[in-house]
Parts: C-alpha cells; sequence; structure tokens
C-alpha cells in the first residue's frame, strides 16, 4: 500500500488539487483508493459528494 501525504503551510498552494487529482487518477488507473480530508475546510470531501 502507497501512502501520499500533500503538505504545505503556505494556503491555497493547491494541495487540494492535487490530491484530489491524484485519487481520481489512481482510481482510474485501477487502484483502490482513499483520500481522507482532514481539513475544517473540507473541500477535497466536497469534491468527492459531487462526483460519482
Ligand atoms: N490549474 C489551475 N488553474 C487555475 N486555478 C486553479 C488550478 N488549480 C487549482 N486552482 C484554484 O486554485 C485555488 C487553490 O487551490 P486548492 O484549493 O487546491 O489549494 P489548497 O492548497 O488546497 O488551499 P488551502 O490552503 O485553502 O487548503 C482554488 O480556487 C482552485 O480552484
Ligand atoms: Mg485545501
Amino acid at each position: 500500500m502507497k501512502t501520499l501525504a500533500i503538505l504545505s503551510r503556505k494556503g491555497g498552494t493547491r494541495k487540494t488539487t492535487l490530491a484530489t487529482n491524484l485519487a481520481v487518477t489512481a482510481e482510474m488507473a485501477g487502484q483502490a483508493t482513499v483520500l481522507f480530508d482532514l481539513d475544517p475546510q473540507s473541500s477535497a470531501a466536497k469534491c468527492g459528494d459531487r462526483r460519482e
């Protein structure tokens, strides 16, 4: 199992964009994928809710 953490103290540097794109790409490539969103903004979780 591979675990990737996308971290930066600076805001708006596209951490969520990169993490969600990596997760979707891995899933489309046939990898069982879990994306954890620990940010109170929960923008990655909201993105997941909007996708089927
Ligand atoms: N390729 C792109 N072109 C233009 N805008 C983009 C692109 N990728 C991401 N953005 C926009 O940049 C903004 C910041 O991206 P994102 O939310 O991924 O950053 P973040 O590092 O997760 O921010 P935060 O620190 O608030 O969690 C968002 O509004 C996003 O829609
Ligand atoms: Mg973010």
